[in-house]
């Protein structure tokens, strides 16, 4: 019973989504739909977010030591779905969705998304089934202003 309320409270964190861009070690580019991300620092500018490890990007982020936040907007919830799937890169695109390689770091900036922050892997640490990465800013890119896609938006969640 505890345990059930344990997951609804935690449910009740708020969390923005994003499409965390990763490029392997061998070139790889992929992305998965994240919203266990957070700014830990204002000098550096440094986030952290956290990847399950028995998913294909964990391997990805690991060997490149890079990530990009892409920024979904309120609009976005079709692509935040698709980016929950395992996919495919081909022709400069992870299942369809066309990316450019960020000038910094070369992790993918998807062109769908409103804002790219770009990120170098300073440190990481064990987070139970998720390792937690922390990535220094390298490079900011504001394509458009719009409002950030939350869970407060749709019946998507990650949590509890
Ligand atoms: C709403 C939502 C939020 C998610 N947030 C995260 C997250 O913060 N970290 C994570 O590792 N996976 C998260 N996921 C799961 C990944 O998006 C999913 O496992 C994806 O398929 C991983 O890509 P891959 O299979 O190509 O490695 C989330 C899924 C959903 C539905």
């Amino acid at each position: 019973m505890e345990e059930q309320t344990r997951s609804e409270i935690l449910k009740t964190i708020p969390y923005g989504f994003y499409i965390t861009g990763v490029i392997g070690a061998n070139g790889e580019a992929n992305g998965f739909t994240t919203c266990w991300v957070s700014q830990v620092s204002f000098e550096p500018q440094q986030v952290i977010v956290a990847v399950r490890k028995d998913q294909h990007t964990h391997d990805l982020v690991e060997s490149g030591g890079v990530f990009s936040l892409n920024f979904l907007d309120t609009a976005q919830e079709d692509l935040a779905r698709k980016f929950t799937q395992t996919l495919e890169q081909e022709n400069g695109a992870v299942g369809g969705s066309p990316y450019t390689p960020g000038e910094a770091t070369g992790a993918p900036l998807f062109e769908e998304a409103f804002a790219h922050l770009e990120c170098r892997v300073v440190d990481k640490m064990e987070g139970g089934d998720h390792t937690v990465y922390l990535g220094e800013v390298a490079a900011a890119n504001l394509r458009r202003p719009a409002d950030i896609l939350t869970d407060l938006d749709t019946p998507m969640d990650y949590g509890g």
